[in-house]
This record gives structure tokens, sequence and C-alpha cells, in this order.
């Protein structure tokens, strides 16, 4: 393969047009978008209009007449198409980690009247930190162990004692995905309630809570749904839990009737219920156009187009790595398999994958590293080009080559990785 093929394979590809749709600073290479999603051209616009016109001409009665009042449950309708629920199911609101608080915290609650012998929540050890530590917040306050185990073991791990199988369902280091359908049915089987954490996985690829009758779901809106930097994240719970599903955190927006004001929590109905506090308008807006961005892929094929594509741009980096990086200590510890991995790739260096990535950034191609030693590499079929990823490897090429990572410029450990 060279550049060429790889700019033919752009110039065949049905999604190279959304590109367009993205504003992209000139000469980066932004392998980051795992992370955090790049800005969509039309957010400027749409935020400068919701700022201008919407609160400053309009002021408090925008929360009437734009339309801010029901924005959470308007932008959860957008994020509802991606992830295999139905309308008036999901909501934006807080962050992820707030809302896997409120989700976990509830199903526990389930299961103290259900299945009040079962006290443990099943997670991966390698599960990402804040799912690690929300879920030991959980535990402590309602009486629950967490046990965590690898992986691989997740399925042989889910057993009777388990009240809440709690995963991320794609790992944010090996971007390995775990298999819904199959754990979700194995934890009914097992009395087991499931709490999936999408944050790599909406937006990147097909997926389906209606179809494997998951139980609850949240997600983030800054990685693959390009909602900007600490964009609300959003929650999802199976209706059949609706009538019964209790919250924590009790806020006036997550009541019945807000503006009765009366003295008594009343929950509403359905998924607003997890809602708390005033929702970010300026923030939801940014989220909303990521959405519009996001879906106008339906017309090229919709999140199957982008799948194939994302599976497309990150076989080839795998095969380019292995082949034209071979002998500089780079493993692979993504699934070579397809089908089991995101839309990521993710090595590991024995010493240098800080600096290597920091060297890679300075030439422009930005990327990331996760403790202790692994380069994560993401791909955004939106934007990400056939030819961005044969730049990546000729620059990851030569920082390898010319040892240009021991700068000690590129030792220096920053505050964000
Ligand atoms: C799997 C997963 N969950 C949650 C988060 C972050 O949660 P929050 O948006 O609350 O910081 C991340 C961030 O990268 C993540 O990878």
């Amino acid at each position: 393969m060279n550049l060429q093929d790889a700019q033919e394979l752009d110039a065949a590809d049905p999604l190279a047009p959304l590109r367009e749709l993205f504003s992209l600073p000139e000469g980066v290479i932004y392998l980051d978008g795992n992370s955090l999603g790049a800005m969509p051209r039309a957010t400027l616009e749409r935020v400068a209009r919701a700022v201008e016109g919407e609160w400053g001409k309009g002021l408090i009665s925008s929360w009437n007449t734009a339309g801010w009042m029901d924005l959470p449950q308007r932008v959860g309708d957008k994020i509802a198409q991606l992830i295999g629920a139905k309308p008036g199911e999901v909501v934006a609101t807080d962050s992820t980690s707030v809302n896997l608080y409120k989700v976990l915290h509830c199903a526990s609650q389930l299961q103290l009247t259900d299945a009040p012998s079962k006290r443990i929540i099943l997670t991966e050890i390698d599960n990402f930190p804040t799912d690690l530590y929300i879920a030991q917040s959980v535990c402590e306050q309602l009486g629950f162990s967490l046990r965590a185990v690898k992986g691989e073991d997740i399925e042989a791990a889910i057993t009777n004692e388990v009240a809440i199988v709690m995963l991320t369902h794609t790992n944010y280091r090996t971007g390995r995905i775990h298999n819904m359908p199959h754990i979700t049915a194995r934890a009914h089987v097992h009395g087991a309630l499931t709490v999936w954490d999408l944050a790599h996985s909406a937006g990147a690829m097909e997926v389906d809570l209606h179809a494997v009758h998951a139980d609850f779901a949240i997600g983030c809106g800054y990685k693959y749904l390009n909602g900007g930097p600490g964009a609300p994240a959003f929650v999802w719970m199976h209706p059949r839990h609706a009538s019964r599903a209790r919250q924590p955190l009790s806020g006036w927006l997550g009541h019945a009737k807000p503006f009765d004001f009366s003295h008594d929590y009343a929950p509403a109905s359905g998924i607003t219920r997890f809602m708390c506090g005033t929702p970010p308008i300026l923030s939801l807006t940014a989220l909303d156009c990521g959405l519009d961005t996001l879906l106008a892929a339906l017309p090229h094929g919709g999140m199957a187009a982008l799948r194939k594509k994302s599976v497309a741009l990150t076989e080839m980096f795998i095969a380019q790595v292995e082949s034209r990086c071979a002998g500089f200590d780079l493993t692979l510890v993504s699934p070579r398999e397809s089908a089991q991995r995101g839309s990521q790739v993710s090595f590991t260096h024995p010493t240098q994958g800080y600096a290597i990535i920091q060297a890679l950034i300075a030439r422009g191609v930005v990327d990331d590293f996760r403790a202790p030693d692994i380069l994560r590499f993401g791909f955004t079929p939106l934007y990400t080009r056939y030819e961005d990823v044969w730049q990546a490897i000729e620059a990851l090429l030569a920082v390898l080559q010319s040892r240009e990572y021991l700068k000690p410029e590129f030792q220096q450990r920053k505050a964000v990785t």
C-alpha cells in the first residue's frame, strides 16, 4: 500500500463528504476523537445563536419560546436513534460519572427489593476508573461488594450471587468490545441487572439496547457524539423498570411537576426522573449540533456505513504499523478480530509510550497515552481519512527511526496525557 492507494480509498469513500462538516485545523491529523470529538463547523453559529438570540434577546422567556425546557429530551431522542432506544427513553443530562451513579444506585435499590441476598456488583478490573470509583461508592452506601475480574473472565463470573453486571461496552484502553447480547442474557438468567457504559460505543458502532433487553445504559456526549468538551452525557433505562426506578439525586427537574413547587418529591414519568437540576442549555445546544452532524451520515448509510469504514481504518492502521514499524517494540493490545474491536487501536511500548505520543503530537498527529504503557489511536469515520492513516504511519515511523522521542521536552509528563 502507498499514499496513492490511500487517496484512492478516500476518493471512493461514500462518507468522505461528511468531513467537510467539521472544522479541523490545517496540518493536523486528528486521531483522538475517541477522547474529544472534533468541532462541527455549524457549532459556532448554533451556539452563537443560542447566546445572542435566545439568551441575549429572549432572556428568561426562552425557557418556553426557544424550547429550552425539553432540550434534554429532544437531544435524548437523537441519541436514542444511535443506541437502539425508542423516542422518549433517553435524556441528555449531567456527566457520565453522575449518570452512572444514578443508574447504579437505582439498579442496586431494585435488587435490594427483588433479590436482597444478591450483594455483588460485577465489573471488569480494567474498567474506566470513574466507573470503578462510582461503583465503590454505591457499594459502600448500599452494602454491596464490588467484584472486579479480567474482561475475559466476566461471563464465567456471572453467578447467582451477582446483583448487577456493570460494564463499559468498549474498553477505553484496548478497544475490546464485550459481547453485549451474551452477557446481558447470561446476567438475566442469573437474576442480575445490566448497566452498560457506552462512552466508547455510542456513535462509533451500532448498539441495540432493546434487541439485547439491556436494563440501563449511560454514555458520553463529547467523544463520538462531538458535543464539545464536558458535553452533557446521556442516560437510558428499559421501560420495564420505569414505574419502579428511583434515583438518588432527586432534584426538582426530575419531579413530575417542577413548577408546582410542592414540598414533596414525586418522580416524573419515564427517563425524565433521571434529571436533577437545570439543564446546561449552551452545552446541550452544542451537543445537539454534534448529533445533527453525526446524523447527517444517515443518508450515506448511517451507523452501518460508519462502522464499516471504522473497521477498514483500524484494519489498515494495524496492518501498516505491524509491517512498516516492525522491530520497534510496539505490541498490539487491541483485538486483532475486528468484530471485537471498537473504533480505536492501541499498542504498548515497554518504556517510551508517552514520549512517542508527544513526539507524534509535535508532528501534528494527535493521539494519546494511557498509563502505564498504552499508545491509543482513535479513528472517527465521520472525518478520519484513509490518507490520515497513511500520514500517521509515516510520522510514527519517522519518530521511531529518528528516536526523537528521547528529546527532554517529550519525556516531561503533562497533566493531561
Ligand atoms: C468509559 C468511560 N466512562 C466515563 C468516562 C468519563 O466520565 P465523565 O464524562 O463523567 O468524566 C470516560 C472518559 O473517558 C470513559 O472512557
